[in-house]
């Protein structure tokens, strides 16, 4: 099979494609064909070494985790998926196999079944980032309906996704976007649209939240917990050891603090699901890359300004 492949820390252009030998599914696994990829930044983040302490510091690693295709070979022990299913699913972010490769091997319990009616490339971006949104949500942030939730980054992958995950739970949201994204957000049902570039989103302090979810990191920390409302919680995904200490260390305010990092989900990723084929959740995808445009494609979403995803077909 063919694979993407860096065995140096670097931009876009260490990628090298390469053959090897196909997996083979161990028990529990399937082994799914890939049809479509998705784009994260995590995926260029890795192969620039921003992580090298869990990496290492000899790369020979596959980027990706998120993908859609259909399985061909189903590992023992494996049950309520067949051969020929179309599926879509994450790799856990730091295995060094990742998803741009023709084929992968993966825990069936890490995937859902692809909805009717739902193309590759829709599926193949939602792994990640709505799981990501979903936890942050509903799993850590437990928004009742009628809460306030400001989104910091509402135009891009994952805050497009908790946009409309956060409507669907009926909270009503202020979307911080730039100025070009205000429409976008407003039509994904954002209530209040904040440009960053003309406004600090806490600046005056008049609003207060139930939940802040900073994906874009610009937040002040002091400011979006004085944001809060007694309970509220605030919400990153940008690890490191600040963040670390902060999501540890208790509170005596009564207002919470929570370092999201994202992990396969067959649950509820299944839940993700349903509400794409409901037709509750759209993808949203910028544009379609082919496999070989990977280059062009990982320069677009180290732009920091996608709106919405990118998708890689295969
Ligand atoms: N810890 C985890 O598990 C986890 C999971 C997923 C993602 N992440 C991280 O979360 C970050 C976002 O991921 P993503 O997939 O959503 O990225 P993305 O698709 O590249 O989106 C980035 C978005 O940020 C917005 N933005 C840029 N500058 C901003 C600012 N100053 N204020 C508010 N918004 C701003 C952009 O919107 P405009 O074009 O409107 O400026 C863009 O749409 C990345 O750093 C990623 O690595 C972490």
């Amino acid at each position: 099979m063919w694979k993407y492949r860096y065995q140096h820390y670097g931009g876009p252009e260490v990628l090298e494609r390469v053959e090897t030998e196909s997996p083979s599914p161990g028990s529990g696994e399937v082994r799914v064909r890939v049809r479509a990829i998705g784009i994260n930044p995590i995926d260029w983040k890795l192969t620039r070494g921003d992580f090298r302490l869990l990496t290492g510091f000899r790369p020979d690693r596959t980027p990706g985790a998120d993908f859609a295709g259909v399985i061909d070979e189903i590992g023992p022990g494996v049950r309520g998926f067949s051969s020929g299913q179309a599926v879509f699913g994450m790799l856990p972010l730091l295995r060094a196999q990742g998803s741009y490769a023709e084929f992968v091997c993966t825990k069936a319990e890490h995937l859902a079944p692809v909805p009717d009616g739902i193309p590759m490339t829709d599926a193949a971006v939602m792994p990640l980032s709505a799981l990501t949104a979903f936890r942050a949500l509903f799993l850590h942030g437990r928004i009742a309906p009628g809460a306030d939730v400001l989104i910091n980054g509402a135009a891009g992958g994952v805050g497009s996704f908790a946009l409309q995950l956060a409507v669907i739970g009926r909270a009503r949201v202020t979307a911080v976007s730039s100025a070009e994204n205000q429409s976008y957000c407003r039509g994904r049902g954002a209530i209040h649209t904040i440009d960053y570039s003309s406004a600090d989103p806490l600046q005056d302090g008049s609003a207060l939240y139930d939940l802040i979810f900073d994906i874009a990191g610009t937040l002040s920390y002091r400011r979006a917990i004085d944001g809060l409302r007694n309970q509220g919680m605030l919400v990153t995904v940008h690890p490191g050891i600040i963040a670390l200490c902060r999501s540890i260390l208790p509170r005596r305010d009564g207002k919470r603090y929570h370092l999201e990092i994202v992990k396969p989900d067959g649950r509820r990723l299944h839940r993700i699901a349903e509400h794409a084929a409901a037709g509750r959740l759209t993808a949203s995808v910028e544009q379609v890359y082919g496999i070989e445009e990977v280059e062009t494609a990982w320069r677009r979403s180290m732009s920091g300004h996608v709106r919405g995803k990118l998708a890689l077909s295969v």
